[in-house]
């Protein structure tokens, strides 16, 4: 089983060899979405992978972590359409942040990847389409429960999640 696992990031490797970069990031994220989450309260640190698709859907509606913890998460998105027609980000709301009023802005904010100006948000990823990734770091806040959406217009019916933070 590892053998093929191998034989396929090698087969990766050859096929995006000679390609243009913008090609050869749509698979960065396959080197890392084998990592498993770490839920360990005594760990400085939380990996989180989320995947997004062009069902309009996360993965995961529900993140666990320890305050205080160093959280990297890596958004993917492993469908084939564009960010313009189908793009994902993972937007985290501070706890007082009222999340339809938000969701409004920020589908007018389409200059700024759909991120409305103010100090509403606790952390977010960039706008991303169909075989990209992004990976952000930031520090769990204090324990209690936060929503978490894609601000693309008309996505934060379906996509949303909370983190849970003890
Ligand atoms: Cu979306």
């Amino acid at each position: 089983m590892k053998k093929i696992k191998i034989l396929l990031l090698v087969t990766i490797v050859i096929s995006c060899d000679g390609n243009t970069d913008s090609k050869k990031n749509k698979f960065e994220y396959k080197a890392i979405e084998k990592k498993e989450d770490v839920l360990d309260k005594n760990s400085k640190e939380t990996f989180i992978i989320i995947n997004s698709n062009d069902l309009m859907k996360f993965d995961q509606n529900e993140l666990r972590v320890f305050e205080g913890q160093k959280i990297t998460l890596t958004l993917n998105h492993t469908g084939k359409m564009s960010k313009e027609i189908m793009g994902h980000n993972f937007v985290l709301l501070k706890k007082e942040t009222n999340l339809n009023d938000f969701a409004q802005r920020a589908m007018l904010a389409r200059e700024n990847e759909y991120i409305p100006d103010g100090n509403e948000t606790i952390a977010y990823t960039k706008m991303i389409g169909g075989g990209e990734s992004d990976t952000i770091i930031f520090t769990a806040p204090e324990k209690g429960s936060y929503t978490y959406i894609c601000t693309f217009p008309g996505h934060y019916g379906l996509m949303r999640g909370v983190l849970i933070v003890s």
